[in-house]
Protein backbone atom coordinates (compact mmCIF):
# COMPACT_ATOMS: atom_id res chain seq x y z
CA UNK A 1 0.00 0.00 0.00
CA UNK A 2 1.29 3.63 -0.91
CA UNK A 3 1.83 5.66 2.45
CA UNK A 4 2.74 9.32 2.11
CA UNK A 5 4.53 9.97 5.03
CA UNK A 6 4.00 13.95 6.75
CA UNK A 7 7.54 15.15 6.76
CA UNK A 8 8.88 18.07 9.52
CA UNK A 9 5.37 16.74 11.70
CA UNK A 10 6.82 17.25 14.90
CA UNK A 11 7.93 20.39 13.90
CA UNK A 12 5.08 21.33 11.79
CA UNK A 13 2.81 21.03 15.06
CA UNK A 14 4.97 22.25 17.53
CA UNK A 15 4.52 25.87 15.84
CA UNK A 16 0.52 25.59 15.71
CA UNK A 17 0.44 24.37 19.38
CA UNK A 18 -0.01 27.61 20.62
CA UNK A 19 -3.56 28.32 18.39
CA UNK A 20 -6.33 26.71 20.21
CA UNK A 21 -9.52 27.73 18.22
CA UNK A 22 -10.07 28.67 15.01
CA UNK A 23 -9.46 27.54 11.60
CA UNK A 24 -5.76 26.33 9.75
CA UNK A 25 -5.93 26.28 6.65
CA UNK A 26 -3.92 22.96 5.14
CA UNK A 27 -3.44 24.33 1.48
CA UNK A 28 -1.61 21.13 0.19
CA UNK A 29 -3.59 18.96 2.26
CA UNK A 30 -2.62 15.68 -0.27
CA UNK A 31 -3.41 12.46 1.85
CA UNK A 32 -4.52 14.46 5.07
CA UNK A 33 -1.10 13.28 6.97
CA UNK A 34 -0.43 16.65 8.55
CA UNK A 35 -4.33 17.36 8.51
CA UNK A 36 -4.71 14.34 11.10
CA UNK A 37 -1.87 15.70 13.22
CA UNK A 38 -3.80 18.77 13.72
CA UNK A 39 -7.29 17.76 14.06
CA UNK A 40 -5.71 15.03 16.26
CA UNK A 41 -3.97 17.34 18.65
CA UNK A 42 -5.95 20.48 18.61
CA UNK A 43 -9.68 19.43 19.25
CA UNK A 44 -11.04 22.79 18.85
CA UNK A 45 -9.41 23.84 15.21
CA UNK A 46 -11.80 23.32 12.39
CA UNK A 47 -9.21 22.51 9.19
CA UNK A 48 -9.79 24.24 6.04
CA UNK A 49 -8.10 21.45 3.37
CA UNK A 50 -7.21 22.37 -0.39
CA UNK A 51 -5.88 20.12 -3.20
CA UNK A 52 -5.73 20.70 -6.67
CA UNK A 53 -5.86 17.15 -6.79
CA UNK A 54 -9.11 15.06 -6.88
CA UNK A 55 -7.92 11.46 -6.03
CA UNK A 56 -5.77 12.87 -2.93
CA UNK A 57 -9.01 14.75 -1.75
CA UNK A 58 -10.43 10.90 -1.41
CA UNK A 59 -7.20 9.91 0.30
CA UNK A 60 -7.78 12.92 2.80
CA UNK A 61 -11.21 12.17 3.09
CA UNK A 62 -10.52 8.75 4.10
CA UNK A 63 -7.87 9.51 6.58
CA UNK A 64 -9.74 12.17 8.22
CA UNK A 65 -13.45 10.66 8.54
CA UNK A 66 -13.04 10.50 12.28
CA UNK A 67 -13.17 13.93 12.46
CA UNK A 68 -16.39 14.33 10.91
CA UNK A 69 -17.75 17.93 11.05
CA UNK A 70 -14.10 19.94 11.64
CA UNK A 71 -13.00 19.87 7.77
CA UNK A 72 -13.82 20.86 4.82
CA UNK A 73 -12.25 19.87 1.69
CA UNK A 74 -12.03 21.93 -1.59
CA UNK A 75 -10.26 21.13 -4.88
CA UNK A 76 -8.72 24.26 -6.02
CA UNK A 77 -5.60 25.57 -6.58
CA UNK A 78 -4.16 27.33 -3.00
CA UNK A 79 -3.34 30.81 -5.18
CA UNK A 80 -7.07 31.17 -4.93
CA UNK A 81 -7.33 30.97 -1.42
CA UNK A 82 -8.86 34.09 -1.09
CA UNK A 83 -12.11 33.21 -3.00
CA UNK A 84 -12.15 29.71 -1.40
CA UNK A 85 -12.35 31.17 1.93
CA UNK A 86 -15.11 33.97 0.85
CA UNK A 87 -17.05 31.17 -0.37
CA UNK A 88 -16.93 29.43 3.10
CA UNK A 89 -17.77 32.95 4.56
CA UNK A 90 -14.85 32.45 6.20
CA UNK A 91 -12.65 36.36 6.75
CA UNK A 92 -9.35 35.20 8.65
CA UNK A 93 -7.88 32.35 10.15
CA UNK A 94 -5.20 31.26 12.72
CA UNK A 95 -2.64 29.21 10.66
CA UNK A 96 -1.52 28.10 7.17
CA UNK A 97 0.62 25.11 5.93
CA UNK A 98 2.33 24.40 2.82
CA UNK A 99 3.94 21.62 2.06
CA UNK A 100 4.92 22.19 -1.16
CA UNK A 101 5.22 19.58 -4.08
CA UNK A 102 4.43 16.23 -4.80
CA UNK A 103 2.73 13.31 -2.87
CA UNK A 104 3.73 9.87 -3.07
CA UNK A 105 0.25 8.76 -4.03
CA UNK A 106 1.68 11.02 -6.99
CA UNK A 107 4.67 9.84 -7.37
CA UNK A 108 3.84 6.40 -7.07
CA UNK A 109 0.65 6.06 -9.64
CA UNK A 110 0.63 6.45 -12.95
CA UNK A 111 0.70 9.91 -13.21
CA UNK A 112 3.58 10.34 -15.18
CA UNK A 113 5.77 11.81 -12.59
CA UNK A 114 8.37 9.25 -12.15
CA UNK A 115 11.25 8.57 -14.41
CA UNK A 116 11.58 5.07 -12.66
CA UNK A 117 8.75 3.51 -15.07
CA UNK A 118 7.56 3.53 -17.85
CA UNK A 119 4.56 5.76 -18.10
CA UNK A 120 2.72 8.31 -20.29
CA UNK A 121 3.63 12.22 -20.08
CA UNK A 122 1.13 13.60 -18.27
CA UNK A 123 2.21 15.44 -14.74
CA UNK A 124 -0.62 17.17 -13.85
CA UNK A 125 -1.46 17.56 -10.49
CA UNK A 126 -5.18 18.28 -11.31
CA UNK A 127 -6.21 15.83 -14.03
CA UNK A 128 -8.94 17.97 -15.06
CA UNK A 129 -6.50 20.66 -16.44
CA UNK A 130 -5.80 20.34 -20.50
CA UNK A 131 -1.96 21.29 -20.34
CA UNK A 132 0.17 17.45 -20.26
CA UNK A 133 3.49 17.30 -19.68
CA UNK A 134 3.48 15.76 -23.41
CA UNK A 135 2.10 19.20 -25.19
CA UNK A 136 5.18 20.78 -23.21
CA UNK A 137 7.56 18.23 -24.95
CA UNK A 138 6.12 17.83 -28.39
CA UNK A 139 5.06 21.14 -29.21
CA UNK A 140 6.85 23.81 -26.84
CA UNK A 141 9.25 25.68 -29.24
CA UNK A 142 13.07 24.75 -28.99
CA UNK A 143 13.81 28.07 -27.28
CA UNK A 144 10.40 27.72 -25.05
CA UNK A 145 11.94 24.47 -23.57
CA UNK A 146 15.37 25.61 -23.09
CA UNK A 147 14.46 28.38 -21.02
CA UNK A 148 12.51 25.94 -19.02
CA UNK A 149 14.97 23.62 -18.25
CA UNK A 150 17.21 26.20 -17.58
CA UNK A 151 15.79 27.82 -15.34
CA UNK A 152 13.06 25.36 -13.71
CA UNK A 153 15.48 23.20 -13.59
CA UNK A 154 18.63 24.63 -12.73
CA UNK A 155 20.01 21.91 -16.01
CA UNK A 156 23.69 23.10 -17.26
CA UNK A 157 23.08 20.90 -20.11
CA UNK A 158 19.99 22.45 -21.47
CA UNK A 159 20.75 23.34 -24.99
CA UNK A 160 21.50 19.73 -25.65
CA UNK A 161 18.63 18.40 -23.73
CA UNK A 162 16.18 20.35 -25.55
CA UNK A 163 18.12 20.47 -29.14
CA UNK A 164 17.62 15.99 -28.72
CA UNK A 165 14.04 16.24 -27.64
CA UNK A 166 13.35 18.34 -30.56
CA UNK A 167 15.31 16.42 -32.71
CA UNK A 168 13.76 12.62 -31.31
CA UNK A 169 10.47 14.46 -31.99
CA UNK A 170 10.66 15.36 -35.45
CA UNK A 171 10.93 11.81 -35.88
CA UNK A 172 8.22 10.17 -33.83
CA UNK A 173 6.49 11.76 -30.84
CA UNK A 174 7.73 11.44 -27.35
CA UNK A 175 5.11 9.12 -25.47
CA UNK A 176 6.46 7.63 -22.49
CA UNK A 177 8.39 8.91 -19.11
CA UNK A 178 10.86 6.17 -19.72
CA UNK A 179 11.23 7.53 -23.52
CA UNK A 180 12.10 11.63 -22.68
CA UNK A 181 14.48 9.97 -19.53
CA UNK A 182 16.65 8.00 -22.13
CA UNK A 183 17.34 11.28 -24.41
CA UNK A 184 17.90 13.14 -21.66
CA UNK A 185 20.86 10.32 -20.22
CA UNK A 186 22.02 10.32 -23.29
CA UNK A 187 22.24 13.92 -23.35
CA UNK A 188 24.39 14.45 -20.79
CA UNK A 189 28.37 14.05 -21.04
CA UNK A 190 29.30 10.31 -20.83
CA UNK A 191 31.21 10.83 -17.61
CA UNK A 192 28.22 12.14 -15.60
CA UNK A 193 26.00 10.26 -16.94
CA UNK A 194 26.25 7.96 -13.82
CA UNK A 195 26.46 10.49 -11.09
CA UNK A 196 24.61 10.45 -7.74
CA UNK A 197 21.35 11.64 -9.15
CA UNK A 198 19.72 10.69 -12.09
CA UNK A 199 20.62 12.85 -15.14
CA UNK A 200 16.49 13.28 -15.92
CA UNK A 201 16.11 14.89 -12.03
CA UNK A 202 16.09 18.24 -13.03
CA UNK A 203 14.57 18.01 -16.52
CA UNK A 204 11.66 16.42 -14.96
CA UNK A 205 11.65 19.08 -12.55
CA UNK A 206 11.23 21.90 -14.84
CA UNK A 207 8.65 20.14 -16.81
CA UNK A 208 6.35 19.52 -13.84
CA UNK A 209 6.89 23.14 -12.58
CA UNK A 210 5.45 24.15 -15.82
CA UNK A 211 3.05 21.70 -16.34
CA UNK A 212 1.28 23.08 -12.91
CA UNK A 213 2.61 26.58 -13.20
CA UNK A 214 3.98 25.50 -9.50
CA UNK A 215 5.95 28.74 -8.61
CA UNK A 216 3.77 31.64 -10.13
CA UNK A 217 1.13 29.52 -7.95
CA UNK A 218 3.45 29.56 -4.78
CA UNK A 219 3.86 33.24 -4.62
CA UNK A 220 0.36 33.95 -5.14
CA UNK A 221 -1.09 31.81 -2.58
CA UNK A 222 1.55 32.20 0.13
CA UNK A 223 0.94 36.41 -0.38
CA UNK A 224 -2.76 36.16 -0.06
CA UNK A 225 -2.21 33.46 2.81
CA UNK A 226 -0.49 36.31 4.85
CA UNK A 227 -3.21 38.44 4.04
CA UNK A 228 -5.63 36.28 5.47
CA UNK A 229 -4.18 35.44 8.84
CA UNK A 230 -5.64 37.05 11.87
CA UNK A 231 -3.07 38.77 13.76
CA UNK A 232 -0.69 36.78 15.68
CA UNK A 233 -1.60 33.33 13.01
CA UNK A 234 1.10 31.44 11.58
CA UNK A 235 2.08 30.52 8.08
CA UNK A 236 4.30 27.88 7.85
CA UNK A 237 5.52 26.80 4.53
CA UNK A 238 7.62 23.06 3.35
CA UNK A 239 9.99 23.27 0.58
CA UNK A 240 11.70 21.03 -1.81
CA UNK A 241 13.90 22.78 -4.10
CA UNK A 242 15.68 26.00 -4.11
CA UNK A 243 13.96 27.80 -6.61
CA UNK A 244 10.83 26.60 -3.82
CA UNK A 245 13.05 27.97 -0.99
CA UNK A 246 13.63 31.21 -2.75
CA UNK A 247 9.95 32.29 -3.19
CA UNK A 248 9.08 31.60 0.50
CA UNK A 249 12.42 33.54 1.83
CA UNK A 250 11.18 36.34 -0.32
CA UNK A 251 7.90 36.37 0.03
CA UNK A 252 8.68 36.28 3.69
CA UNK A 253 11.10 38.98 3.57
CA UNK A 254 8.81 41.40 1.81
CA UNK A 255 6.15 40.54 4.41
CA UNK A 256 8.55 41.62 7.07
CA UNK A 257 9.32 44.89 5.49
CA UNK A 258 5.73 45.92 5.30
CA UNK A 259 5.66 44.82 9.05
CA UNK A 260 3.05 42.22 8.83
CA UNK A 261 5.11 39.23 9.27
CA UNK A 262 7.43 38.21 12.15
CA UNK A 263 9.70 35.23 11.06
CA UNK A 264 10.34 32.53 13.80
CA UNK A 265 12.85 30.78 11.77
CA UNK A 266 16.11 32.37 11.18
CA UNK A 267 17.39 30.07 9.06
CA UNK A 268 14.99 26.86 7.69
CA UNK A 269 14.11 23.97 9.68
CA UNK A 270 15.44 20.94 7.75
CA UNK A 271 14.66 17.02 9.13
CA UNK A 272 16.60 15.42 11.42
CA UNK A 273 18.94 12.09 10.45
CA UNK A 274 16.47 9.71 11.82
CA UNK A 275 13.54 11.23 9.61
CA UNK A 276 15.27 11.20 6.68
CA UNK A 277 16.50 7.58 7.67
CA UNK A 278 13.03 6.92 8.17
CA UNK A 279 11.41 8.66 5.17
CA UNK A 280 14.16 9.50 2.41
CA UNK A 281 12.25 11.40 0.14
CA UNK A 282 11.88 14.16 3.47
CA UNK A 283 15.87 14.91 2.73
CA UNK A 284 15.21 18.28 0.68
CA UNK A 285 12.34 19.23 3.24
CA UNK A 286 12.99 22.66 4.58
CA UNK A 287 10.53 24.22 6.49
CA UNK A 288 10.09 28.34 7.10
CA UNK A 289 7.40 29.76 9.83
CA UNK A 290 6.25 33.23 10.07
CA UNK A 291 3.71 34.92 12.91
CA UNK A 292 1.23 37.82 11.42
CA UNK A 293 1.85 41.33 13.10
C1 LIG B 1 3.71 17.01 -0.49
S1 LIG B 1 2.02 16.78 -0.84
C2 LIG B 1 1.20 17.15 0.66
C3 LIG B 1 1.11 16.00 1.61
C4 LIG B 1 0.31 16.28 2.87
N1 LIG B 1 0.90 17.32 3.67
C5 LIG B 1 0.16 15.02 3.69
O1 LIG B 1 0.61 15.01 4.86
O2 LIG B 1 -0.40 14.03 3.19
C6 LIG B 1 1.63 18.16 -1.81
C7 LIG B 1 0.20 18.22 -2.29
O3 LIG B 1 -0.05 19.55 -2.73
C8 LIG B 1 -0.85 19.55 -3.86
N2 LIG B 1 -0.60 20.81 -4.56
C9 LIG B 1 0.55 21.24 -5.09
N3 LIG B 1 0.40 22.47 -5.61
C10 LIG B 1 -0.87 22.84 -5.37
C11 LIG B 1 -1.64 24.01 -5.64
N4 LIG B 1 -1.12 25.05 -6.30
N5 LIG B 1 -2.92 24.07 -5.20
C12 LIG B 1 -3.46 23.01 -4.54
N6 LIG B 1 -2.80 21.87 -4.26
C13 LIG B 1 -1.52 21.79 -4.67
C14 LIG B 1 -0.42 18.32 -4.62
O4 LIG B 1 -1.47 17.87 -5.46
C15 LIG B 1 -0.12 17.34 -3.48
O5 LIG B 1 -1.23 16.52 -3.19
Amino acid sequence: MIEHYPVLNKEVLQFFLPIKKGTIVDATVGGGGHSYLILKNLPDIKIVGIDKDEYALQKAHQKLSEFKNRFILVKDSFKNIDKILSDLGIKKVEGFLFDLGVSMFQLKTERGFSFQREEPLDMRMDTSQQLTAYDVVNFYPKPVLEKIIKEYGEEKFYKKIAYNIVEQRKKKKIQTTKELADIIYWSYPPSLRRGRIHPATRTFQAIRIEVNNELQEIKEGISKGIELLNKGGIIQVISFHSLEDRIVKNTFKEAKKLKKLEILTKKPITPGREEIENNPPSRSAKLRVGKRL
